[in-house]
């Protein structure tokens, strides 16, 4: 299971204006489904699972999770059962993301908001393992103490790949970031987009992130989380933010979507025109995959399909 990404130069007038070196780490190109940090998360808890001689994996996430959808696809491939836990009504089961997720055998827990708020809760979780002892319990979104292992993994790449000054990326649970940051040992400024509305907390993501990060990992300095850009909220996006981040994937032909990588894109390109950024510095984007949620987002017509390079269709229901 190891898989590097490729590292490839993103020329852009923008980039020449301000005297910007820019680079993606196409984590997207990991794997056609298990793409982005998803592989780089699911990887070590995998590997534990067989460890373990367990013969499932439970997890939880939303009705169109770019984790369901990879945590399905990579226990078909490993031979191991799966289990959804999903907040909302079981309707969602026929959308783009949750039909591929049982196409590859996963079964699927439709539960109402507040039992899924329980899903960090000791108690909860031990009467899930008790209800499923063969089972192997992953976090939402991945992100735990052994993502962190895999993520970490980035930087070694990147170091063998590229000279750089900064690092920027999406954030949602704070996963992908915290191992960045055990992964980097303070070398490089990370710079962490916040997809989601903070709101009067303008510290949880950052707290998320340091609640993941290991002790010796907790005094590094050398990384941030930038609130605003969220764009209206978790999965809010307006029509122009849409046709800017078109134009850049016809101008690059690198695929992105507005959820994660597009809100990243939108922050970095508006950060640019703002003179955040000096003269000659080298950054690097990393694009963590969620191409399958474009699938969604046509679905409920929030995009158009046919401007956007869409996944494959969904299997026949
Ligand atoms: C495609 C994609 N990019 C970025 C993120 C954010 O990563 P994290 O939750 O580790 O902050 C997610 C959510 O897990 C995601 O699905």
């Amino acid at each position: 299971m190891t898989l590097h990404s490729p590292l490839q130069s993103i020329y852009h007038p923008l980039f020449k204006h301000h005297q910007l070196t820019v680079s993606i780490k196409r984590d997207d190109l990991l794997h056609p489904i298990i793409s982005g940090n998803k592989w780089r998360k699911l990887k070590y808890n995998l590997i534990s699972v067989k460890k373990l001689n367990k013969t499932s994996v439970i997890s939880f996430g939303g009705a169109y999770s770019n984790h369901i959808h990879a945590l399905a696809f990579a226990c078909y491939q490993q031979g191991l059962n799966s289990i959804g836990i999903i907040r909302g009504e079981p309707e969602y089961s026929n959308n783009f993301t949750l039909t591929w997720a049982q196409h590859w055998g996963m079964k699927l827990i439709f539960v109402d908001r507040h039992t899924y708020k329980k899903r960090q809760q000791l108690e909860y979780l031990q009467q899930l393992q008790q209800q499923y002892p063969d089972s192997f319990i992953v976090p939402e979104g991945g992100s735990n103490e052994l993502a962190l292992l895999g993520v970490a993994q980035i930087c070694h790449e990147l170091d063998n790949q590229i000279d750089y000054h900064t690092l920027i990326l999406p954030v949602g649970s704070g996963g992908t970031l915290a191992g960045l940051i055990t992964g980097d040992k303070g070398q490089h400024d990370l710079l962490g987009i916040g997809v989601l509305k903070q709101g009067m907390n303008k510290d949880y993501l950052a707290n998320e992130v340091n609640a993941l990060l290991p002790k010796t990992a907790r005094y590094f300095g050398n990384w941030q989380i930038n609130g605003d850009f969220h764009r209206g909220g978790y999965g809010k996006f307006s029509a122009q933010d849409c046709t800017r981040i078109i134009e850049f994937i016809q101008q690059t032909n690198i695929p992105f979507e507005p959820i994660y990588s597009g809100k990243m894109l939108l922050a970095f390109l508006d950060l640019i025109e703002q003179g955040y950024f000096n003269a000659g510095e080298k950054i690097v984007l990393l694009h963590t995959g969620g191409i399958q949620g474009l699938g969604g987002l046509a679905e409920r017509k929030l995009i158009k399909a046919c401007q956007w390079c869409l996944p494959s269709a969904a299997p026949v229901r």
